[in-house]
């Protein structure tokens, strides 16, 4: 992903169409990384082929595991892992390239922690940025060791141990990635290793432990708080995994429907953990029109075909404690917003700072630059003034090898009076390959700038 690659969209008309999103990002990474250590063949269908989960593949592989891709004729492929077994993992020989992937960075932390070997993580520049001692602190802790960077951050070797002790950790963010990083470290550990989390955070890694074989449990607090608990050595058997399409990504498309009159648009096979849906119940709360049909159980997992028809937003204000269940979600809400009759305040955005971006700081800057007034709290909130109509638009907003940055404002353009351009829609290739073709078959009119 070296060359930039600017993109423009341009006014549209209607939205219309029936079209299902990519797999989920999340699961996807998830379903590679325990296949890998599960007994036998795990079959993937509807992976996300996207670049962060093609880098958690090829990681996968380095690791000793066997990951590929089986065309099945019809486009749609079925990967096929073949795990090596719990403890297993193989010092790999090169270092684990996790290219713009905070989620296969510090999930594949957790796992090698757990392993007698060591491996060194790098990323991508935005990659390399974050911090990274929110895992490390951890799974030190258990008695792994990491040499890293300032803060801890990549390039960093982990230095494993097959001989790891169990904690009791009380999250101080709500981050699914440490959570998840403990349990998986916890997998090959003697004994209970337990994560406290205030806020619920998605539980992916959760329910597909427990899909595999794994004893997961859950306990609430006398202070309200989940204490999740992993039984360590269990015997993980490959599975057959359906991955729904990603609710982060099926955002685009359905913002887009709602800001454009006419505009009717069925998204089919939305995964709908209720700790993934807070951007469509704020969407609601705004006054959206979508329908969630056909409520099914897909694995483990629920999922709905989403009907969102245009219509008329008014700004809200988007309460803190909904954060964790719409974390990725916050920019294309705030192009919502900007199309909103009235204010949308969205309080408690701190951790948007430390994403592929620092979102904040690029969704106030790009909004600004399209003629919206905005504010940024110093409690970290983000304030943006609707008017009831489409901004004006008109500008190149930078995104800061930030794939949601990008799709955001692609989506914003597709409202305001004069094109907006990203300076580089590369980084969509991330989490929504074809995303420019599939927005365009729905009538979008984003073009190469
Ligand atoms: C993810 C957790 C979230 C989210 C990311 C995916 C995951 O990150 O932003 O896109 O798959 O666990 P944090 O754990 O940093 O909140």
């Amino acid at each position: 992903m070296t060359h930039a690659r600017p993109l423009r969209s341009t006014t549209t008309g209607a939205i219309r169409g029936s079209i299902r999103v990519p797999g989920d990002k999340s699961i996807s990474h998830r379903s590679l990384m325990l296949g890998a250590i599960a007994v036998g063949e795990t079959v993937i269908h509807g992976l996300l082929e996207g670049e962060d989960v093609l880098h958690t593949a090829a990681a996968m592989r380095l690791l000793g595991a066997q990951a590929e891709r089986e065309d099945n004729g019809q486009g749609a492929g079925v990967w096929r892992v073949r795990g090596v077994g719990l403890g297993a993992l193989q010092e790999p020989a090169q270092v684990l390239d996790m290219g713009n992937s905070g989620t296969a960075a510090r999930l594949l932390m957790g796992l090698v922690a757990g392993h007698p070997i060591t491996c060194v993580f790098t990323g991508d520049a935005s990659l390399n940025k974050r911090p990274m001692a929110r895992v490390t602190k951890p799974l030190e802790e258990m008695g792994a060791r990491f040499v890293g960077r300032s803060g801890g951050r990549l390039p960093l070797t982990v230095v494993g141990s097959g001989d790891l002790v169990p904690i009791t950790y009380r999250l101080p963010v709500a981050s699914a990635q440490v959570k998840s990083a403990i349990l998986l470290a916890g997998l090959n550990t003697a004994g209970a290793t337990t994560v406290i989390e205030a806020e619920p955070t998605r539980d992916h890694t959760e329910l597909m432990l427990r899909h595999f074989g794994a004893t997961v449990t859950t306990e609430r607090l006398e202070d309200g708080a989940l204490a999740v608990t992993v039984i360590g050595q269990p015997e993980l058997t490959g599975r057959t995994i359906h991955v729904p399409a990603d609710p982060s990504s099926a955002a685009f498309p359905a913002v887009a429907a709602l800001l454009r009159p006419g505009s009717e648009l069925l998204l089919n096979d939305v995964g709908m953990n209720p700790r993934r849906t807070g951007l469509y119940d704020t969407l609601v709360e705004m006054g959206a029109d979508i329908a969630f049909e056909n409520r099914r159980d897909q694995a483990g997992e629920p999922v709905a075909d989403l009907r969102v028809k245009h219509s008329a937003l008014k700004g809200i204000v988007v309460p803190a404690d909904r954060a964790p269940s719409m974390i990725d979600e916050y920019p294309v809400l705030a192009a919502a917003a900007a199309c909103a009759e009235g204010t949308t305040v969205m309080l408690g955005l701190k951790e948007l700072r430390v994403k592929e971006s620092d979102r904040l700081a690029m969704v106030a800057e790009g909004l600004t630059r399209c003629g919206v007034s905005v504010e940024v709290g110093a409690d970290d909130s983000l304030t943006v003034h609707g008017t009831g109509k489409p901004p004006k638009g008109g500008a190149t907003v930078l995104t800061a090898m930030d794939h949601r940055i990008a799709m955001s404002f692609l989506v914003l353009g597709m409202a305001t009076e004069e094109p907006i351009s990203v300076d580089d829609g590369a980084f969509i290739d991330t989490s929504f390959p074809d995303f420019v073709g599939l927005m365009n078959g729905l009538g979008a009119k984003i073009s190469e700038a």
